[in-house]
């Protein structure tokens, strides 16, 4: 009889312990940063490629920036994969007459990751 008390208070012990220690995790990574990590796949492909040069997130260069990409297409998959076609065979006469250069290397998950991406930058 005493084992069995002995044994319930070391599990309900446990118990506390692991509720508490998974509290503590919660509580010390902001609810942002556990929703989002400190880059998503799609934004760090974009700064692994050459995007950068003629796109920024906020202003137009050569390219649209993002966020009038963002603002122009709802984020759904239709969406998703006409961008992502665009990125892999690129596009023109959209947003002007520069074209956007082909990125053939770019695989089709790749360039929906970053399409998702931009997308997501929507107000
Ligand atoms: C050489 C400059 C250049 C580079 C490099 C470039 N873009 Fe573009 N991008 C453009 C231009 C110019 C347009 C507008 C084309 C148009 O008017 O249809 C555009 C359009 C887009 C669009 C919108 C397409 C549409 O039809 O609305 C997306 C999405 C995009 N780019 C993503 C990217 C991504 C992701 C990369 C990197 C892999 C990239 N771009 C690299 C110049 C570039």
């Amino acid at each position: 009889m005493k084992k069995t008390l002995l044994f319930l208070s070391a599990f309900t012990f446990f118990l506390t312990a692991c509720g508490g220690s998974s509290e503590t995790t919660e509580t010390t990574t902001t609810p942002t940063a556990a929703a989002k990590p400190a880059m998503e796949e799609g934004e760090l492909l974009i700064v692994k490629s050459d995007c950068i040069g003629c796109h920024n997130k906020e202003n137009k260069i050569i390219g649209p920036s993002y966020l009038d990409i963002a603002a122009k297409y709802p984020s759904n998959d239709e969406n998703i994969a006409l961008l992502a076609g665009k990125i892999i065979k690129g596009g023109k006469g959209v947003w002007g007459t520069i074209p956007m250069t082909p990125h053939t290397k770019i695989t089709e998950d790749e360039a929906k990751a970053m399409a998702s991406y931009i997308l997501s930058l929507k107000k």
